[in-house]
Parts: structure tokens; C-alpha cells; sequence
């Protein structure tokens, strides 16, 4: 306050020195019912958005529509093995330009949580622990740990100092209103005993000791030393589940988000937070697992490329408005609960000198309802719930789509429309070098153990090479017996591929055996193994093994077993096209080779050029008749694909219900079909003036012959309104609505792809809806009413409305 006076004085003095300096100083506090910011209770709406799993160039957009959304809040982690991949050697360029991304959050005027961690969970590769920390000598992560409480300090103050510097903190003007420490502890505490408690009490005061000026929280810590009591903050956690290679795609209906939402409020909460409002993409070996997808998208109101999901996007809209309508009632109100029975309630807040604001709650999940509350009636669809800002009009329900009037979009992925871009793209390609490798050749150190593989690599690679030679008297045939904690195996014997395994169930241990010819003489015998993606959750995740340890490795023949486990094994990290950076887009180490290209054959790569598709909208590549491996543009890592991987073919329904609790398993799409497709090409990635450059590298054998680019953007869109609204309908991008399919005023039935006429309608309604407002334009409105639509004859209809599907 202080400082503010002190400033308007200046403004007589200098105005010029004002403008470079006027900053509003926000407080922030918490009084167990809500966040206070600058001393008035808020209701605040927070959504999860990943600055590295999108790129700078998306930042603005991303936030813009998360603003225009409702939110006021955007909540990040920070990622600390993509700032310091090397110990001490930091890395905040690009999308891991964390200031900048803070910045556009101010920029665009909402507040920021910074979720400090370091422990981030987020399906993010080791919970975006740094390897390295597993080399620190006695270091034990997450406990009462002298090394590990090092560097997690160090980490911590380094992040703070920077945001400090930077001056965006609340209380410094800047945006960021809440940090946290640690991360959902809270659920694994118990393993560490003491020690865990040790370390809690460790984390609240090296926090506290930072002197930020804005609240602390740890998720999911309800003994955590300065509680943030947990009725009032809430993640939205899992709105779905994250996507992971042998899974179908999970979806929640917003429905169902929304009915959680409200319930939340009306039980006294006062900031949320979606997990995730836009999930994004996990560019190059970012993943976390075993086995998650490279696309996040999460079903999140904003799609994996920034699209805005609809109708979830605007669904939540309106309800973030209609909430922010009862700010005053739902925090500082009094709260009284009325229970009606079967399922039916109310939900009043009241007090002096405000307007009272009701829930009318139906939890059943099968049966509709009226209630009669205050000498009025309202209609409740099975688990939905009601918000009357003024506890009469019935101004929003989590269920009725008609009265939340949004639009539903169908996105399609549309043709590169690049000019003489031909069909099918032109490919050269060369073998992964193999040689040494497979003579035991070029390994780095031995040892007489099988190691792990992520303390030993520090996770420098997906690969290790686990090479020994063993002498065998005559010629003989022997089964390998391979015992390997996983994730993928490739086994090799005097050069020859034997076989290739990977564990099946998100990533487990698993046995390898087949039969191989042994010759007389040294034998050798070269074991690559690969991880694809570490573990990120659970009490001492960071322990779960990778890759032989201790094996057994075993030559099984009729006389007996010979155990190779304690052989000389030589190690190497890495293949050699990495090191040689074949992905880059002039790399020279090697020639490429062209015409008839090799397809299905493991460890190759393929290199091509295309134009970057015409216009603004998101671009794909899809990779369907690939194996599994990574893909690069112009030397950018899109991430790992495996779209040979199958997903679960059971558990998909044909329709989805909203109602009644969620689960990981209540909606799902894609069983049995390829797990992840399509991968995002970020615009940033791609040049308009050259040619850009495709490579991929091939592990377990495909054919890119059908390798694509295409565009994603709004195929259809539908609406259908009550009489007396408006309606309004938009395509994406450059796109125009070329057609309407379906256009009926009455009492039409279905959703967007199905709809049906009814047993009533306006004759003239198809006509009215494609000349005067649609065709040829990028959204069109138009109102519900006879006049315009035309005249309804029958009689008996009561709810009248207007559907109509357009193409764009
Ligand atoms: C982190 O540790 C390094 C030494 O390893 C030290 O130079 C640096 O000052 C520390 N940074 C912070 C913020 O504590
Ligand atoms: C909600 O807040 C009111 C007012 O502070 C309080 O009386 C009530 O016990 C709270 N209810 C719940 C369910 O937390
Ligand atoms: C839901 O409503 C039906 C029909 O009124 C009733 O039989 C059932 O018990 C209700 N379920 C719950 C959980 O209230
Ligand atoms: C693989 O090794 C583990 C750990 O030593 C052991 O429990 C398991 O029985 C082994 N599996 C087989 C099939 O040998
Ligand atoms: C290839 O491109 C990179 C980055 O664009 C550059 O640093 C490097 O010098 C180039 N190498 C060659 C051989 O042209």
C-alpha cells in the first residue's frame, strides 16, 4: 500500500519515470477458506500447462485461450533434469525458457503456480529427477538424505533466485501467486518412516528460508508443517489418465468434469486446478513410464496441438463465468446443506449485503429429477447439477448441453496442400552400424556383473550394449536365456539378430530364450537393451531397475546350463547414429543410400524432404507402417514412435455415459488400433523457404512408404440450441463452412454425426440456415426463432430447438 502512494505521487513529478516503474505489488495469503490476494478472498480457476511440452512459439495462444477460456491461474512444474541434464550445467533455452514462459503468462495477465517440486511425477521421464543424482555418491532421493537435500536446495534456490531476479513474484508485481515444494509426498510417506517426516519438516523450512513472499504448498500433504487446508485447493487430478503404448485413448465427457467441478465449489472449495488444460506433446525422450505415449493430450480442453477441444472448452467456459458470478456468496457466505433424499440436494450460500447463490445437485447416476425449491420447479438430468446464481434462475447445468449453448467441433487431419508436394514422399536411407558392437567391440569399461542400466548409462540413451564372448568346443545348438528387468531386447549372436522381446504390461521383467547355433571357437555375444521411458511414481520409483541386472544370462544345452552372468561383459552407451547425429539435417558422417530402399528391417534409418504444409493449422506427421523408434525434424526430436504397438482391443464402447463416478475405463476409443499414429510437427519446427528434413530411425523394422504430413483442424461442426438463443458456428484456421448437413428446427434428437429430425420441423429451416448466414463464411450465427427459421406447424412440441451439423 505503501509503496503504491509513493508512486501516484510521482506520476505529478514524472510521468516518463512512472510508466518504466509502476508496478502493482499483489499480496498473497491464505485464511483457510480461500487465497487472499490483496486481502480479498478469491475464486480462482487454475489450469496445468507444461512449458516443454509445447514450444515458445504455441506459449501465448496456449495462455490467450486459456484466459478466454475463464481461467485466471496457469500452474506449471519445473522440470529439473531439462534444466540441469549435466550436474551444474543448466540448459533454460527454447522451451525450457521458463522465464519467458512466466512472462507470457503476465503478459497475458493471469497469475502463475510454480510447482517447484523438483520431485514433478507428471508421467514425465524419472519424475524429472536428473539421472545423474543416482552417480552422487550415498545419495538416497526423496529422504532424509544429506547429498540429496544438496541438490535439491541448490535446484530450489537456483529456480527462486531466478524468478526473483526477474521480479515475478506476486509481491514484486509479477505473476506468481503460489509456489509448492515436493509433490504429492503425502501418498508415500509411510515407506520412509522417519526419515520421512524428517525430510517433510526439511522441505517446509529450506522453503520458508527462501523468503518468496507467497504461500507454500505441497500436493497432497495433509500433515505438511504450514497446511493449505485441502478444501479449498484442489487438483482436478486425472481429469483422464495420461495415454501409455498398449492402452486405448481414454476420454471423460465434460459432463461428467463439469459436475465435478461445481460439486467442488459447492462444498466450500475456492481454487481448482485442471490437470491438464493442455497437455502437450513429450518431445524426445521426455516420457515417463514405462511406455507412455509421446502425445499427452490428456483430452484436455485444448488438444495435444492447441486446438481447442470442443464442446469441453466452451462447456467449461460458461461454467467458470457463471461461478465467477457467486464469487462474494461462495467465499464469504455462510453454507447450508439440504439433503431432499434419493440423491437430491441443496446447496445455499448466504449473508448480509450479498445475493444468495444456490446448487441443486441430482447424484443419482440413472434417474432425471424435479426439484421444487422456493415455490419453483426445475428439471435435473440424472447426476448433473444446477447453479442459480440468485438461487431462482436457473442460469447453468453440468448436463444440459442445450442450455449451455456451445458448439461441438470434429477435428479432421486434412492432406499436405503444399503446392507439387508429390503423394508419396521420395526416401534414402543406411543401416545403424553395428559392426563393433556385435564383435564386442568399442565398449567403454567391463565388469564380471550385469548392471543396471539407468545408474550405470545416468540415462544418457535409451540403449546399452551388453557385450561378452564365451569359448564353446564343437559346434552346437544352445538356447540363450536372457532374464532381463526390460523395457525392450534386442539379442545378437556371432553378428546375427536372434530375436527381439519387449516387456509386455507397461514395462516389467521378462524372460528371453531362443535357440541359437553356437560355433566351435569364441562365440560372441551382444545384448542391446533399451528403455522406453523410466518410471516417475511410487515410493522409491527411482530404484525400479532397468535393463540385466544380474541377469541370470544363460547358455542352456542338453548337458547343462553355462551361466554367462559373470563373464567379462563390456559396456556401451548409445548407438552409433547418435553419436554420429544422423538426424541432423546436414550430417556428413555417412553416405545415405538411394533408391529401392530397405523396409522392415531393424536398426535402419530413413531420411526424406517435404514441403511444410500450407496455412496456419496444427501439422502431423503420421507414421502408420512403422515399427518403433525416434523421429526428428530438421534435427528437432518429435519423440519416440511405436506405432506398431497395438492397443488393448478390449474396453471401448460405442457411446459413452457421463454419468456416475469416473474410471479409468468409463470412455475409451482406439482399441486395437495403432496405440499413437499421428505425432506433432510444432509449426516452429518447420521452414516455408527450404525444404525441411524428415528422419527416423528405425529399431524393430517398418516402411515409411505411407509416412505423411497433414494438417489438423475442424471437419464438422455442430450446435444445437434452444428457441430463443443464438447459435453460432465456427471452422479453424483459413477454413470456411462449405456445406450444412444437417439443419433442423423442432424437436430434433442425437448428437453431432448422428442427428435425427423429429416428428416436427420448419420447412424453410435448411435454406434459412445456408444462405443467410453460413456458407462461404468462417462462423455464422443465427438466431432460434420462427422468424428467421420458419413457421412450426405441429402442435405438442414444447422444447423447441435448432440442430445443425456444417462442414468446413
Ligand atoms: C550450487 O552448487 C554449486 C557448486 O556445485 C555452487 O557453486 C552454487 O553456488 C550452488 N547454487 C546455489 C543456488 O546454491
Ligand atoms: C463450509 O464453510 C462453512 C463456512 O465457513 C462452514 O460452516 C462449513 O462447515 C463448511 N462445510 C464443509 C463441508 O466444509
Ligand atoms: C436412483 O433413483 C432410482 C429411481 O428413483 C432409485 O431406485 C435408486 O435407489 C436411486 N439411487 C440412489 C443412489 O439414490
Ligand atoms: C528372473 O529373475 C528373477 C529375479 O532373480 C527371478 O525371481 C525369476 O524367477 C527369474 N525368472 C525366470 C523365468 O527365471
Ligand atoms: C550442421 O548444422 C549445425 C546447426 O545448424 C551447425 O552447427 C553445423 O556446423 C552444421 N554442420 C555442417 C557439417 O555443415
Amino acid at each position: 500500500m505503501e509503496l503504491r502512494g509513493k508512486l501516484l505521487d510521482l506520476i505529478s513529478i514524472s510521468s516518463v519515470f512512472v510508466l518504466c516503474s509502476l508496478v502493482q505489488s499483489t499480496s498473497v495469503s491464505h485464511d483457510g477458506r480461500a487465497l487472499l490476494i490483496n486481502g480479498q478472498r478469491r475464486l480462482l480457476f487454475s489450469g496445468s500447462i507444461h512449458y516443454p511440452r509445447s514450444t515458445p512459439d504455441m506459449w501465448s495462444d496456449l495462455i490467450h485461450k486459456a484466459k478466454e477460456g475463464g481461467l485466471d491461474a496457469i500452474e506449471t512444474y519445473v522440470f529439473w533434469n531439462s534444466h540441469e541434464p549435466r550436474r551444474r550445467e543448466y540448459d533454460f533455452e527454447g522451451n525450457h525458457d521458463l522465464i519467458r514462459f512466466i512472462k507470457e503468462i503476465q503478459n497475458a495477465g493471469l497469475y502463475a503456480i510454480l510447482r517447484i517440486g523438483p520431485y514433478a511425477c507428471a508421467e514425465w521421464n524419472y519424475g524429472g529427477f536428473p539421472a545423474w543424482l543416482r552417480q552422487v555418491p550415498g545419495l538416497q532421493m526423496r529422504t532424509n538424505n544429506q547429498p540429496f537435500k544438496d541438490d535439491m536446495q541448490n535446484f530450489t534456490t537456483l529456480i527462486v533466485k531466478m524468478v526473483e531476479k526477474e521480479r515475478l513474484f506476486a509481491p514484486q508485481g509479477g505473476p506468481v501467486i503460489l509456489a509448492q515444494i515436493e509433490n504429492e509426498y503425502g501418498n508415500i510417506q509411510w515407506e520412509y518412516g522417519d526419515a520421512g517426516k524428517q525430510y517433510v519438516q526439511w522441505c517446509a523450512k529450506m522453503a520458508d528460508s527462501l523468503n518468496i513472499g507467497v504461500p507454500w504448498i505441497m500436493c497432497q500433504q495433509s500433515d505438511a508443517p504450514q497446511p493449505m487446508p485441502e478444501d479449498f485447493h484442489r487438483e482436478l487430478d486425472r481429469m483422464v489418465r495420461f495415454k501409455a503404448w498398449d492402452k486405448p485413448d481414454p476420454h471423460r465427457l465434460v459432463e461428467d468434469l463439469a459436475y465435478s467441478v461445481a460439486h467442488f465449489f459447492q462444498s466450500n472449495g475456492t481454487l481448482i486446478n485442471y490437470y491438464m488444460y493442455h497437455g502437450g506433446t513429450n518431445f524426445g525422450r521426455t516420457s515417463g513410464g514405462p511406455y507412455i505415449t509421446t502425445s499427452y493430450d490428456y483430452d484436455a480442453p485444448l488438444d495435444e496441438y492447441g486446438n481447442k477441444r470442443q464442446p469441453k472448452w466452451g462447456h467449461l467456459k460458461v461454467l467458470h463465468i457463471v461461478i465467477k458470478t457467486m464469487e462474494k456468496a461462495l467465499t464469504y457466505g455462510d453454507r447450508h446443506y439440504t439433503n431432499l433424499g434419493n440423491g437430491l440436494s441443496v446447496t445455499k450460500f448466504f449473508g448480509d449485503r450479498m445475493t444468495p447463490s444456490c446448487f441443486l445437485m441430482n447424484e443419482n447416476s440413472s434417474a432425471d429429477a424435479n426439484i421444487d425449491y422456493e415455490g419453483n420447479q426445475y428439471f435435473l438430468p440424472a447426476w448433473s447439477i444446477s447453479i442459480l446464481p440468485d438461487c431462482k434462475e436457473e442460469a447453468y447445468n453440468t448436463a444440459k448441453a442445450t442450455l449451455v449453448n456451445v458448439q461441438t467441433s470434429i477435428m479432421v487431419k486434412k492432406p499436405n496442400a503444399a503446392e507439387k508436394e508429390p503423394s508419396n514422399l521420395v526416401w534414402s536411407w543406411r543401416p545403424e552400424t553395428l559392426r563393433m558392437p556385435l564383435n564386442g567391440l568399442g565398449g567403454s569399461f567391463t565388469s564380471n556383473k550385469l548392471l543396471e542400466q539407468i545408474s550405470t548409462s545416468a540415462d544418457q540413451s535409451d540403449y546399452m550394449w551388453y557385450m561378452t564372448s564365451v569359448d564353446i568346443a564343437d559346434e552346437e545348438k544352445m538356447t540363450l536365456h536372457v532374464n532381463t528387468t526390460g523395457h525392450v531386447l534386442h539379442a545378437f549372436v556371432n553378428g546375427r539378430r536372434i530375436g527381439s522381446q519387449f516387456a509386455p504390461n507397461g514395462g516389467f521383467r521378462f524372460v528371453f530364450e531362443k535357440v541359437a547355433t553356437m560355433k566351435s571357437g569364441k562365440n560372441y555375444i551382444s545384448l542391446l537393451s533399451a528403455t522406453v521411458g523410466l518410471k516417475n511414481y511410487g515410493a522409491h520409483f527411482e530404484l525400479m531397475p532397468a535393463g540385466i541386472v544380474d541377469g541370470p544370462v544363460q547358455l542352456i544345452r542338453e548337458q547343462g546350463v553355462l551361466d554367462l552372468s559373470s563373464n567379462e561383459w563390456s559396456y556401451k552407451i548409445g548407438l552409433d547414429g547418435w553419436e554420429k547425429k544422423l538426424y541432423l539435417k546436414n550430417s556428413t558422417a555417412y553416405k545415405w543410400r538411394y533408391g529401392i530402399i530397405q523396409t522392415r528391417r531393424p536398426f535402419t534409418w530413413y531420411k526424406t524432404t517435404f514441403k511444410a504444409p500450407l496455412g496456419s493449422e496444427p501439422v502431423v506427421v503420421d507414421l502408420l507402417g512403422m515399427g518403433k523408434g525416434e523421429a526428428w525434424v530438421n534435427g528437432q526430436s518429435l519423440g519416440r514412435f511405436w506405432p506398431s504397438y497395438i492397443a488393448n482391443p478390449d474396453g471401448c464402447k460405442q457411446v459413452c455415459d457421463y454419468r456416475g463416478m469416473y474410471k479409468d475405463d468409463s470412455c475409451l476409443t482406439g482399441c486395437g488400433e495403432p496405440s499413437q499414429r499421428w505425432y506433432h510437427v510444432p509449426r516452429s519446427f518447420l521452414k516455408t523457404s527450404e525444404p525441411n528434413t524428415l528422419v527416423l530411425f528405425e529399431e524393430a523394422g517398418g516402411d515409411p512408404i505411407d509416412v505423411n504430413f497433414l494438417t489438423v483442424t475442424v471437419g464438422k461442426a455442430c450446435a444445437s440450441v434452444a428457441e430463443g438463443k443464438t447459435m453460432t458456428l465456427s471452422c479453424q484456421g483459413d477454413q470456411t463452412i462449405s456445406s450444412i448437413e444437417f439443419a433442423s428446427f423442432g424437436d430434433p434428437t442425437g448428437t453431432c454425426g448422428f442427428f435425427k429430425r423429429g416428428s416436427c420441423e420448419a420447412k424453410e429451416t435448411l435454406l434459412a440456415v445456408e444462405k443467410v448466414a453460413c456458407i462461404g463464411q468462417a462462423s455464422c450465427s443465427i438466431e432460434v426463432k420462427e422468424e428467421i427459421l420458419g413457421k412450426l406447424t405441429c402442435n405438442g412440441v414444447s422444447y423447441r430447438r435448432l440442430a445443425v451439423q456444417a462442414s468446413c
